[in-house]
Order: structure tokens, then C-alpha cells, then sequence
């Protein structure tokens, strides 16, 4: 069977377990547990085609993250997720892609720009369009989405595939 392999990026606490856990599982977790490193698989179909994706959920608090080329090298596309709660998040977004441009040695990298948490919008910090304009920036589509309401959720992971395979 077709493979495709996703990496989540983000730096801490702003959902990427948890966007990661609502897409294959359909769940959300209230409670936050600080990721090491997990890995998921799951067959999955998009735009009709059946395929093995695999989900590389990745640590975005600094002192677990030693490992990062390894994910960069191993990543066909990458998740890059922001909290629309979190200046700081914003900005080590735009860190993490410079890292991955070089790691990569490439512009051209299959990504999609996700800001998370849109249902707390009463706390946001982030509007929408300066995260459309990160989005251009990095050369992909962007979404808003919520891991606990599931708003955009299966969208944005099925672009990036799309953005993987091609399509
Ligand atoms: P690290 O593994 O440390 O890098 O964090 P993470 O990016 O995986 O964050 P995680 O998914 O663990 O979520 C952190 C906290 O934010 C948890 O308490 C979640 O319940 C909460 N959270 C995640 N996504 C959302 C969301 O869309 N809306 C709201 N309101 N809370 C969320
Ligand atoms: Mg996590």
C-alpha cells in the first residue's frame, strides 16, 4: 500500500497531540501531557485513495527536543501549528520553518499552516490574517482549527496530504 508520512510542528502546548489524536482517533484530551515523541498509524482515504499515513507527533517544549533533524529528515510534510492564543507560538512557527528550510536545504517543502484553538477567540492574539500572511509566507494553505471542537481539523491534515501526494 501508498505511505505518507506527516511530522506535527509547533512549539509547546499549543495542540498538536491533541489536533493529532481528534484527526486519527476523534478525540480530545483536556489535560496536557508534554510530548516526547509519539508515532500513530493509520489507513486512511483521501480524494479516493486508500493509504498507510503515518502521524510523527513531535515535542514542542525545548527541553525534549533534541531529536529535531531526525524529524525533519524523516517528514514527507509538515504540520506547522500555532495557537491563535499565543504570540510567542506565532513566532516560533517562523523558527522552526527557517530550521526546517535548512535542514532541508530546500523552499520547496510540502506544508500547511495551522493556527489552533479557534474556539477560544475571546483570548485570541493572532488575527486571521496575519496568520494568511505567514501562510503565503511559507507557501501554503492555511486553516484555522479546533482540537476540541474539531473545526477544520480533518481539512488541514488531508490538505497536507494533498500537498504530499501532489494532487
Ligand atoms: P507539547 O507536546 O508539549 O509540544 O504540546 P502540544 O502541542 O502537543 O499540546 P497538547 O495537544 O498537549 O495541548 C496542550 C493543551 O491545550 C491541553 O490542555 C489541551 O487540552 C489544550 N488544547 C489543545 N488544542 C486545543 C483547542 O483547539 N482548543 C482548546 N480550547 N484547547 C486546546
Ligand atoms: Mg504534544
Amino acid at each position: 500500500t501508498e505511505k505518507c508520512k506527516a511530522v506535527v510542528l509547533g512549539g509547546g502546548s499549543v495542540g498538536k497531540s491533541c489536533l493529532t489524536l481528534r484527526y486519527l482517533q476523534g478525540k480530545f484530551i483536556e489535560d496536557y501531557n508534554p510530548t516526547i515523541e509519539e508515532s500513530y498509524r493509520k489507513m486512511i482515504t483521501v480524494d479516493e485513495n486508500v493509504m498507510m499515513l503515518e502521524v510523527l507527533d513531535t515535542a514542542g517544549q525545548e527541553e525534549f527536543r533534541s531529536v529535531q533533524d531526525k524529524y525533519f529528515r524523516s517528514g514527507e510534510g509538515f504540520l506547522m501549528i500555532y495557537s491563535i492564543v499565543s504570540r510567542t507560538s506565532f513566532v516560533e512557527i517562523q523558527n522552526l520553518h527557517e530550521s526546517l528550510r535548512y535542514a532541508k536545504n530546500t523552499n520547496d517543502i510540502p506544508t500547511v499552516t495551522v493556527g489552533n484553538k479557534s474556539d477560544l477567540v475571546n483570548d485570541r492574539q493572532i488575527s486571521s490574517s496575519e496568520g494568511q500572511e505567514l501562510a503565503s509566507k511559507f507557501n501554503s494553505k492555511f486553516f484555522e482549527t479546533s482540537a476540541k471542537t474539531g473545526d477544520n481539523v480533518q481539512e488541514a491534515f488531508e490538505q497536507l496530504i494533498r500537498e504530499i501526494k501532489n494532487w
